[in-house]
């Protein structure tokens, strides 16, 4: 066992990431995917060939339309009782836990690949809260990682808050004490960490005294999917269609379809009889022949990629982008604009955002100096704007978006040796 590497893993909801503090304390993000450090927390079954594929190649062999079984966001299923159900995988049925496994298992390749050494121990991330208001649903899911981990073959592992591991990262490139508030806004979470930064202090193992608060909220990029595919794409199936009777259709086949963990319960026998009945509800027949063609091709992961592709592409340049499902037969391409976008996020936005004020008042401080933004989605363009506003007189500091949580467990994990090595 080579007892002086220090693997930080940040296993993220749409992302995982990769980071190595080697013995002479030089700090790398290792490119897990191809050359990219976010991998994409993505595991497919191709029934094809059998094979099982891991980050951006399963992403890319399921949009191509390969047969198979895709699963994504696993990191939401951590604590709930869904990790020891099995799953349908090709021919055989897998445990939830299993497919987190072969995906840690996968993740550990790719690290001993780069760093050519057997790696065994990890500091894990984790999010202030996997579970809102359920203490012990959130410690089943710390417990389920690290199992997981240790399946996989790590013999050492301790944990790190995410938003933490953030900002020590953060703290590499600050000069004088500042206060910050950290914003790590992912796929599945929101959290955020008010803290005091030193680069004098950044070996210092315990740093509770620095850490003046922690929030969290289970609201990330995957919320904003769902959100936005409910208000552009799922009226085209039928969604808050007002049919016969002048009942709304029932809505629970449009959240599944549009949550990226919960759309394989849409394609349950049970769930597509269930879809099926619901014929007789709609009083336009066409958007019911959508709905079935969307679950009987399976094409839910798909549309959500879509609008998320979209959601990405308006954020970044402000302008109208198209959501492309043109695989669904006589479906017009609808578009996601800046206006509607902001009018669909909004109630989840300003809940993140008074989260990130009950973290500054929580930490006693009148304003913070700094407000560092870091995971996928705290670059989404209305959260910006609305984060800004609630906190003007703070600097907002963009920084690694998707290896900064990972390099920052790995200098956690090393300044926690004796925690790590034998
Ligand atoms: N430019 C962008 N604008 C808005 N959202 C973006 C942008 N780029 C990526 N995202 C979103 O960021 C999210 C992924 O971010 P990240 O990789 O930080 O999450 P994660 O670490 O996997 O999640 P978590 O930390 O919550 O477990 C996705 O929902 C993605 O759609
Ligand atoms: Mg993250």
């Amino acid at each position: 066992m080579n007892g002086a590497l220090t693997l930080g893993i940040d296993f993220g909801t749409s992302n995982s990431a990769a980071a190595l503090m080697d013995a002479n304390g030089v700090l790398q993000v290792i490119p897990l995917d191809g050359t990219r450090a976010e991998m994409p927390t993505a595991v497919f079954f191709n029934s094809e060939t059998h094979g099982v594929l891991f980050g951006s190649e399963a992403m890319q062999a399921y949009l191509a339309g390969t047969e198979g079984r895709l699963l994504r966001s696993l990191k939401s299923l951590l604590g709930s009782s869904l990790m020891d159900e099995h799953t349908a995988v090709g021919d055989h049925s897998l445990r939830y836990f299993d497919i987190v496994v072969l995906f840690f298992k996968e993740l550990k390749r790719r690290c001993e690949a780069h760093a050519d050494v057997p790696l065994t121990s990890a500091m894990l991330g984790r999010p202030v809260h996997f579970v809102d208001d359920h203490p012990e649903r959130d410690a089943l899911a710390q417990a389920t990682l690290g199992r997981a981990a240790m399946e996989a073959g790590f013999t050492h592992i301790a944990y790190q808050l995410e938003p933490i591991a953030a900002a020590l990262d953060y703290e590499q490139r600050v000069a004088q004490e500042s206060a910050v508030l950290v914003v790590d806004i992912g796929g599945g979470t929101s959290d955020f960490t008010a803290i005091r930064l030193n680069p004098a202090r950044s070996k210092e193992a315990d740093r509770s005294n620095d850490i003046l608060a922690t929030t969290g909220v289970h609201i990330g990029g995957t919320d904003f999917d769902r959100l936005l595919d409910l208000s552009t794409v799922m009226p085209s199936l039928g969604y808050k269609h007002i049919g016969k009777g002048n009942r709304p259709v029932p809505n629970s086949v449009f959240f599944d379809l549009s949550t990226w963990h919960l759309i394989h319960q849409a394609y349950t026998r049970k769930a597509m009889h269930f879809a099926k009945e619901l014929w007789t509800d709609f009083s336009d027949p066409s958007l019911h022949a959508r709905l079935m063609e969307a679950l009987v091709g399976q094409y839910g992961h798909r549309m959500l990629a879509e609008v998320e592709a979209a959601k990405i592409a308006c954020s970044i340049s402000g302008q109208n982008a198209a959501v492309h499902l043109e695989f669904l037969r006589g479906m017009a391409a609808p578009e996601v604009t800046a206006d509607a976008m902001a009018l669909a996020l909004q109630d989840a936005v300003s809940q993140v955002v008074r989260c990130a004020q009950d973290c500054v008042a929580a930490s006693g401080l009148p304003a913070v100096d700094v407000v560092y933004l870091t995971g996928g989605s705290s670059a989404l363009a209305p959260l910006v704007a609305a984060l800004q506003a609630a906190m003007p007189q703070a600097t907002l500091v963009t920084g690694n978006r998707f290896g900064g949580v990972a390099a920052g467990l790995a200098y956690a994990g090393s300044c926690a040796g004796h925690l790590l090595h034998d």
